[in-house]
């Protein structure tokens, strides 16, 4: 029996409760074992929830249970999320998160933090919502010299333009209904900036060009200053308007960028729509290779956070060769520097 700690039951957290219940046989069998949700860390007061009993506000009914060996980080952010990620990997329990901001930008120390306690350390969930990408990256396509990476990361910008151009809504009666459907971040700044999608292409680079990518190196633009018109011209030219996160290794360099882009319709990146994502990856000898699906909302995210808890209880060391080293951050540039 593998026993999990959720920390942090707000749309994910939930969402992770509930796969692992709905899909406990199943998932039982993957595992090789029963996966039971021992308990579940929040500051909030949950009455009527059926987890009533094995809920928490006390982080030390986590880290003092030796019994638990899995702990899901879905609180979000870099302040309690970070202390509480060191210290469960400390004390000698694997982590798994969709927390994108603290992969990318303490992934390096996380990680090697990770393999010097012998535990994992998983993200999957952390790009691309339910959509595998961090497992194929890592593995399926690692006979590749990875080349290029091109990508719609955010669902809640890609729902806000979708539907500004298919119903003519404004920008803010698109983002409360994205809001709405729990695809937003707590703040929703991070979405319409470009910061969540320019943390996950941090991450995608990180693993695909062997070198950590620090976010804060990548050229970023969101979507707050387009409008209706903007997406009109668009139209009359057959094209779309997309937030378009982009990486490519030339030469030993890396060049990356977050901005809103004109494509032609013709582009497969074109026809992805509401809260989908997808990513195309370049490789030396697949070609280009093509991962698509919902990259936001509760069930598609848990999907994969309980994929991560799965690999993990068949193998405990799953993830501990999997390091980031920081080093020359100077060699990462925005694309339209000279290549
Ligand atoms: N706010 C994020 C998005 C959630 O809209 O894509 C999934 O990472």
């Amino acid at each position: 029996m593998i026993n999990v700690a959720i920390l942090g039951f707000g749309v994910v957290g939930c969402g992770v409760a509930e796969v692992l219940k709905i899909n406990s046989e199943s998932i039982a069998h993957r595992a090789g074992q029963e996966i039971k949700v021992k308990w579940i860390l929040d500051i909030r007061d949950f009455p009527d929830s059926p987890y009533a009993d094995i809920l928490t506000k006390n982080a030390d009914d986590v880290f003092n249970d030796d019994s638990v060996d899995i702990v899901v980080e879905t609180i979000g952010g870099v302040t309690f999320a970070a202390d509480f990620t060191r210290r469960a990997l400390m004390s000698g329990k694997s982590v798994v998160t969709s927390n994108k901001e603290l992969v990318a930008t303490q992934g390096p120390e996380l990680l090697q933090l990770a393999k010097e306690n012998g535990v994992s350390y998983l993200f999957e969930a952390s790009v691309g919502g339910g959509i595998p990408i961090i497992r194929p990256l890592n593995q399926c396509l690692a006979a590749n010299e990875i080349n290029g990476i091109t990508g719609i990361l955010n669902g809640t910008t890609n729902y806000i333009l979708t539907h500004m151009k298919k119903d003519g809504k404004s920008f803010e009666e698109a983002l409360k209904e994205a809001q709405k459907n729990g695809y937003a971040e707590q703040n929703p700044t991070a979405d319409v900036e470009g910061h969540d999608t320019c943390r996950k292409l941090a991450i995608l680079s990180s693993i695909a060009y062997n070198e950590y990518v620090n976010p804060e190196n990548i050229y970023t633009e969101g979507i707050t200053k387009i409008t209706t018109d903007d997406m009109k011209y668009a139209e009359a030219i057959d094209s779309v308007i997309k937030l378009i996160a982009i990486s490519r290794k030339v030469n030993g360099k890396i060049f990356t960028r977050v901005s809103p882009a004109i494509i032609s319709k013709e582009h497969p990146l074109a026809n992805v729509e509401d809260v989908f994502n997808a990513i195309v990856v370049k490789g030396n000898a697949i070609g280009d290779a093509m991962f698509y699906g919902r990259g936001a909302g509760k069930m598609p995210t848990a999907s994969a956070v309980v994929a991560d808890i799965i690999d993990i209880a068949k193998h405990p060391d799953f993830g501990t060769n999997n390091v980031w080293v920081r080093n020359n951050d100077n060699n990462i540039l925005a694309i339209g520097d000279s290549m």
